[in-house]
């Protein structure tokens, strides 16, 4: 077991005034007064970004890890490769949003309103959510793997707030390019979660290629606009968190981009 000691420190922060905050339209709020307050783990150093694990510590036995990456640069894949080995709860922001929308309920309807604008959805809708989530028994217990929060220095400092704090960030690093084509060629099954690409990880037969779906979101207009968001608030979220970063290389195979982050998770388990 194994435990990477944080430098804690309470913060003055008003977590209110967190959840009434919109995201990257707020930037300066971070850099002014929220900064200063996080103290994230300082080992192990993931410092130049690559795989070079400096761990001098002792093992993690329930993992609390973040995975981050512009749309389509292969979370979702990744986590379904990294929960069945790890057995870590995977919790994706995107899923309980849909969820919402999926239920019809009034988070639901106002979430899916910045989704199609390819904005982040408010802190007041996603940052309790997320919260929930994690303090369910199982996260507790067989530690978390969080995908797609924090997308903002005022989530990330929520999270803090909250008493969640990573032992480490995946940062997966695609090419734009690639991007565009992960995304319009992505279906999911709604029978298994199965995440598919028509070109690059096809249905493994005609029943579920004829059940597949697509996201409403997962037009090349649309994963322009998401890209954008990404973009602006990427180095925030980065910035926080550079000690325990490790940068993959994720336009490669989803089992070698898999290896890269078995590896890494490996020093830590
Ligand atoms: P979300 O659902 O998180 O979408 P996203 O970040 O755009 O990421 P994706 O789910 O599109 O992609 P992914 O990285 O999981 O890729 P995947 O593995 O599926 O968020 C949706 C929206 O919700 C946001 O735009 C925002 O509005 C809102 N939201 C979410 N979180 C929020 C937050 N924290 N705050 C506020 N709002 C929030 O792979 C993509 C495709 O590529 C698949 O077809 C897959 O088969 C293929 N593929 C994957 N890896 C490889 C590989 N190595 N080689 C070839 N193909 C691959």
């Amino acid at each position: 077991m194994a435990i990477f000691m944080a430098s804690t420190s309470s913060s003055s922060l008003n977590f209110n005034s967190l959840l009434s905050s919109s995201n990257h339209h707020s930037p300066s709020f971070a850099h002014q007064t929220l900064t200063p307050h996080l103290h994230f783990p300082r080992t192990p150093s993931f410092k130049h970004l690559g795989l070079k694990v400096n761990c001098s510590v002792k093992k993690i036995e329930n993992m609390k890890i973040m995975i981050s990456g512009a749309p389509a640069s292969g979370k979702g894949t990744q986590c379904e490769l990294i929960t069945k080995k790890y057995g870590l709860v995977h919790i994706a922001a995107g899923d309980l949003l849909r969820a919402e929308i999926a239920e019809g309920t009034e988070n639901g309807k106002r979430a899916k309103e910045y989704m199609e604008k390819g904005d982040l959805v408010p802190n007041e809708i996603v940052v309790m959510m997320v919260k929930d989530r994690l303090s369910q028994p199982d996260s507790v217990e067989k530690g978390w793997l969080l995908d797609g929060f924090p997308r903002s220095s005022s989530q990330a400092t929520a999270l803090q707030e909250f008493g969640f704090k990573p032992d480490l960030f995946i940062l997966l690093d695609v090419p734009q390019d690639i991007l565009v084509d992960r995304v319009v060629g992505r279906r999911l099954d709604p029978v298994s979660g199965k995440i598919y690409h028509l070109k690059y990880s096809p249905p493994e037969s005609e029943e579920i290629a004829a059940r597949l779906t697509q996201r409403f979101d997962d037009t090349e207009e649309k994963v322009k606009l998401r890209l954008e968001t990404h973009n602006q608030n990427v180095e925030s979220v980065l910035s926080l968190y550079q000690d325990i970063i490790v940068k993959v290389d994720g336009s490669a195979d989803k089992d070698d981009v898999f290896a890269q982050i078995d590896k890494a998770l490996a020093k830590l388990s």
